[in-house]
């Protein structure tokens, strides 16, 4: 019997369940993979919490892995049983030891890329893909912000940064991650748990500030944000992980410098296969190239899901976390 993470109610880490599982047959277009590693995202707790809404109570969790087609719906062409395969969207279930969904949500991965590496980085690094390369195309040269550059996405952002010729000043918690995200190669970093970030970004970028913020904290940094976009420059308002931002006035980016603004999500870039196999193929050429390493700070079993939560939710990973069925 398969087993997975499932919820019932809305809470912390504690409403986790592991369960049996048996997974429907797949429909004409759906493949069933059987997972070999399940990447672990902050997204997850927003699930889990009920800031974001599950389509339906009880729910599976988690939409980010890797492993093995086993099994393809009548109309699947593209991917037969046995194929090697990873995903980062699509329906809410990946915490489990067989996932059924659509076969326009999974890339088949090159060799060279291996199921721990696919499940750290698919979910994480399309979104530094489409943060630097499409929302902003950044530009060699450039000064950008990065907030929580030690994190998963953050570390991914470093090296992506670094390999496109862009000074990314990343701000951490503790001076374990600013050396972190320095060896990732981060050109500044600052500590926002004691210092001044907007007066540091001045200095560091001798009182240009940035043309583009990229904002995953929310609550706690939008203001801060702000006060680092160069006139006209873009803040990127791309997460929550200290609470969402509400309330918004918008006279705000007129006052700090006719300023852009976006919220984008994952899904709203790698929208149709096309588009997500080019990010996909992006991401493992750096990969292949060694322009990227993927650093996998920890691994858990399938059935420490809410450990992993617990551990991501307060501060203590780094890099990208995995779970292993
Ligand atoms: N919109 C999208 O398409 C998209 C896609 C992927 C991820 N995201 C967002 O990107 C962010 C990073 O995701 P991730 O999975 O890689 O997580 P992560 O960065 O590994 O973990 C979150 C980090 O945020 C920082 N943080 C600041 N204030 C915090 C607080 N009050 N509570 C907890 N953490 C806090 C912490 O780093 P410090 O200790 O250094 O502050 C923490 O390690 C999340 O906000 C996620 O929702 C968005």
């Amino acid at each position: 019997m398969a087993k997975r993470i499932q919820f019932s109610r809305h809470g912390g880490p504690e409403v986790l369940e592991y369960l049996d599982y048996q997974p429907a047959e797949p429909g004409p277009n759906e493949v069933r993979v059987r997972n070999r590693a399940i990447g672990l995202n902050f997204i997850d707790t927003y699930y889990r919490s009920g800031l974001y809404a599950p389509p339906a109570l009880p729910s599976g969790l988690g939409t980010e892995g890797a492993g093995e087609v086993e099994a393809v719906g009548s109309e699947v062409t593209e991917l037969a049983v046995g194929d090697r395969v990873a995903y980062a969207t699509g329906p809410l279930g990946a915490y489990s030891d067989l996932h059924v969904l659509p076969a326009s949500h999974l890339v088949k991965l090159p060799e060279g890329i291996d199921f721990e590496q696919a499940a750290a980085v698919m979910l994480k690094g399309l979104t530094v893909q489409y943060l630097l390369r499409q929302t902003y195309q950044v530009q060699p040269g450039q000064t950008i912000l990065w907030h929580a550059a030690a994190g998963g996405v953050g570390l991914l952002a470093c090296q992506w940064a670094r390999a496109l010729g862009v000074k990314l000043i990343g701000t951490v918690s503790s001076p374990q991650k600013a050396a972190l995200a320095e060896a990732n190669g981060a050109w500044a970093t600052i500590d926002y748990s004691r210092e001044d970030v907007p007066a540091r970004v001045l200095e560091l970028t001798n009182g240009e500030k940035c043309p583009v913020v990229y904002d995953s904290v929310g609550k706690d940094t939008w203001e801060i944000s702000l006060d680092c976009v160069a006139p006209r420059g873009l803040l990127v308002s791309f997460g929550n992980a200290s609470g969402p931002v509400t309330g918004v006035n918008l006279a705000v980016l007129a006052q700090k410098g006719s300023l852009y603004v976006t919220r984008p999500t994952l899904f709203g870039y790698a929208n149709t296969r096309e588009r997500l196999q080019a990010m996909a193929d992006e991401l493992f050429g750096l990969i292949l190239s060694g322009q990227i390493k993927v650093e996998i700070g920890r691994r858990y079993s399938l059935a420490e899901a809410a450990k992993a939560q617990e551990a991501l939710s307060s501060r203590q990973t780094t890099g990208s976390t995995i779970l292993l069925p």
